[in-house]
């Protein structure tokens, strides 16, 4: 067989040490080509990560870390390398394909919430079925069980601006959710919460990677935040520094039990 028709083989990926990555990249590089200068966000990124896995992303300002997001949420198409999603090899698909692979399996989660403001918290978290065809009857009943899972039952009916910072997130956690993804994007979620907050958002997360194998992949500056994972990706200069597992991990529902609560309801009835 002629190496050509060889290449254009290989679609499913052989599973390395018997589990199948659900992300695969390899040699990843992003140029962004500015005319007079070229920035090369990404200098040969290769990763495999797990089903359930929850990894955090570090690095320095500008060392790749939301490029590489990008690129994993299929957002946008690497400049080189090759990427496999469920073992499917994305890096070749043209803006549609990638769009509906995205619809129907990625998740993102962003530091500013991106939450429609006059909106409900219900029809928020049920804005991507609309494009899917989904009944108005099923979207609600789908939007309502996202809320409960992020533990916002009773609020459904609330504006973003009625709700507190971390409600916010988690509206946009169910928003990430309504699809059933099997992978969630979050990039810098807990980059506008306290502490506390942050962790609420992190014992989302664990509960989440725990009991539906959901793969987590979390951006963030905070060490505090990335001790929450089970697997630290440091980058730096566009490539991979560090990848380590985490030894201590931190269980976000013990932290929370050692922290003083905020009372939410007394907020906002002030
Ligand atoms: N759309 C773009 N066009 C041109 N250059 C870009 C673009 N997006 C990112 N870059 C450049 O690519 C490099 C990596 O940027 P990226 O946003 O991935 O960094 P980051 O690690 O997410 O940083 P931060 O922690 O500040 O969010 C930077 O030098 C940045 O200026
Ligand atoms: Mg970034």
């Amino acid at each position: 067989m002629p190496e050509e028709v060889l290449e254009s083989q290989p679609e499913i990926v052989t599973p390395r040490d018997g589990a199948t990555p659900i992300i695969q990249v390899e040699n990843l590089h992003k140029t962004y080509d500015l005319g007079e200068v070229q920035v090369h966000a990404l200098r040969g990124i290769s990763l495999d990560i797990l089903p359930g896995e929850f990894v955090a992303i570090m690095g320095a300002s500008g060392s790749g870390k939301s490029t590489f997001m990008n690129l994993v949420g299929c957002l946008d198409r690497p400049t080189r390398g090759r990427y496999f999603l469920e073992g499917q090899d994305v890096s070749t698909f043209a803006k549609r394909e990638l769009a509906r692979i995205r619809n129907r399996k990625i998740g993102f989660v962003f530091q500013g919430f991106n939450l429609l403001p006059r909106t409900s918290a219900v029809e928020n978290v049920e804005l991507p079925l609309i494009y899917c065809g989904v009944s108005h009857e099923e979207r609600v009943k789908r939007a309502r069980e996202a809320l409960r899972i992020v533990g916002l039952a009773g609020r459904e009916d609330h504006h973003p601006s009625q709700l507190s910072g971390g409600q916010q997130q988690r509206v946009a956690i169910a928003r990430a959710l309504i699809n059933n993804p099997s992978l969630v994007l979050a990039d810098e979620p807990t980059g506008n919460l306290d502490s506390r907050t942050s962790v609420e958002i992190m014992e989302i997360f664990q509960r989440l990677s725990k009991e539906r194998t959901l793969t987590i992949l979390l951006v963030t500056h905070e060490p505090d935040i990335a001790r929450f994972a089970n697997r630290v990706v440091l980058f730096r200069d566009g490539k991979v520094r560090r990848d380590e597992p985490v030894e201590d991990r931190a269980e976000a529902a013990e932290v929370l039990k050692t922290l003083p609560a905020i009372d939410e309801d007394e907020e906002e009835e002030s």
